[in-house]
């Protein structure tokens, strides 16, 4: 009997798939499919796939051709089931060509003509595409742009700033330039907002009320109440308001986050975590401005929002007159938190989450880490994680906002909560209750 297996995602099944189906089946007696888990094929930059491991595979079974089907969940899985099933014939489109010659040493590789003219991804498209425009006068919005490639049902198709030399040559090819932020508006379904934070607030609002979605840069207002209100208005309308902090969205940092509260080191004590970066360029909003939001990320995430006092002090540079390092105390009823954040001073960017039972170490730069570990008061119990950190996090907070979008329910990685409250903390800014040394 001539066993033949095949991969892929079958997302959006379609004729294409259909077709190489048939005469992957037709290369010998028993057909094997691989469908690919969602988290696997992220990897491999496939994202926003629509449809559930579980619908995709359904959709596989109903085709009649596959003899069995299996999930693909790791790198280098092709050779183990290879020598499990004892395969005869490898398959896959000819989009593969030369990819899989490695697996000649175990079985027979064949490529097949892929169908032309159809693909999931054109399905995805097709489906919906978000015309996203871009706002600020940050060169961050060229990586924005470049994310934007990865997402399936989005497209970036205006900029508007007043800094147009900083800009790539790719984000320059966007159909609409201006440096009118309301006609910026006129012409896209949604927002990605990334100026000065004190603007914030007026061109949210003003985008929301033209019935576009928003995704802008933490913080979202400098005032509690402003972001409360801002969240009512999107929910009035119907539409999605979501802060952008793209450490919520790198993997390492999300299972951190889970593992941390599912108590496996124990109660949480104490939460630290400092940011912070000397060179002052174009990306660089004003002092805490520029590191608070992520730094508070993991205070927020973890212990609540329930602190019962704060200590701020701030270090203020003799000839700007900014505040260039600033370290807050946090009090809970049960454990504590600092941050140390600094646009001028420099220091070790990690974070450290202290328990009962063990401590979580993410060395510098923690905020763009794919590397964690988990230490014990016996080291021989230490353990490391690794995940692969795709497009620092923006990737990921694209297809959250897209999919949210979709939906028409919040679906982002940030609480409106400790959305609220990373507004109220810096308010204390705003209003100058801060010690200044
Ligand atoms: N395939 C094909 N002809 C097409 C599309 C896909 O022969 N028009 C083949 C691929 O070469 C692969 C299998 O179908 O062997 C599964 O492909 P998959 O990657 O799931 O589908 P695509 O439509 O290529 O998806 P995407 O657009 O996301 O790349």
């Amino acid at each position: 009997m001539i066993k033949v297996i095949t991969y892929g995602t079958y997302d959006l099944l379609h004729h294409g798939h259909i077709r190489l189906l048939e005469r992957a089946k037709a290369l010998g007696d028993y057909l094997i499919v691989g469908v690919t888990a969602d988290d696997f094929d992220k990897t491999r930059g496939k994202i926003n796939v629509q449809q559930s491991l579980i619908e995709r595979i359904e959709a596989v079974k109903a085709t009649g051709l596959a003899d069995e089907i299996i999930i693909e969940e790791y790198e280098g899985q092709k050779i183990d089931d290879i020598k499990k099933y004892d395969i005869d014939i490898f398959t896959v489109g000819s989009d593969w060509v030369g990819k899989f010659d490695y697996l000649n040493e175990y079985c027979e590789v064949v490529y097949l003509e892929r169908t032309k003219g159809i693909s999931s991804s054109e399905l995805r498209e097709e489906k919906r595409s978000i015309h996203l425009g871009l706002v600020g006068n940050s060169s961050f919005l060229n990586k924005v742009k470049d994310e934007a490639e990865y997402v399936n049902g989005i497209q970036i198709s205006a900029l508007c700033t007043d800094n147009l030399n900083i800009m790539s040559d790719e984000i320059k090819k966007v159909d609409f330039i201006t440096n009118d932020y309301f006609k910026l508006i006129n012409n896209v379904d949604a927002v990605y907002i990334r100026s000065l934070p004190n603007m914030h607030y007026d061109q949210i609002k003003y985008a929301l009320n033209n019935g576009k979605h928003v995704l802008c840069e933490s913080p979202l207002t400098l005032d509690e109440k402003q972001t409360m209100e801002l969240f009512e208005l999107a929910k009035s309308k119907n539409l999605i308001l979501m802060e952008a902090i793209k450490t919520a969205y790198a993997t390492a940092y999300r299972r951190l986050l889970l593992l941390v509260k599912s108590g496996k080191i124990g109660d949480i004590v104490s939460v630290d975590a400092t940011c912070t970066s000397l060179k002052n360029n174009d990306n660089d909003w004003p002092g805490i401005y520029e590191w608070g939001p992520t730094a508070l990320l993991p205070v927020l995430q973890m212990l609540g929002s329930n602190c019962k006092d704060y200590r701020i002090v701030s270090h203020i540079d003799k000839n700007t007159q900014l505040d260039n390092f600033t370290k807050i105390d946090f009090l809970y009823e049960h454990s504590v938190a600092s941050i140390k954040v600094g646009d001028g001073v420099k220091s070790e960017g990690q974070l450290i989450i202290s328990g009962t039972k063990a401590y979580v170490y993410v060395p510098a730069p923690w905020w763009k880490t794919d590397y964690f570990e988990i230490r014990y008061e016996n080291q021989n119990n230490n353990q490391r994680y690794f995940y692969r950190l795709e497009g620092e996090g923006i990737r990921h907070e694209l297809v959250s906002f897209v999919k949210s979008i979709e939906n028409n329910i919040y679906l982002g990685n940030i609480d409106i909560i400790v959305t609220r409250d990373i507004t109220k903390i810096l308010n204390f800014f705003e209003k100058g209750i801060y010690q200044k040394i």
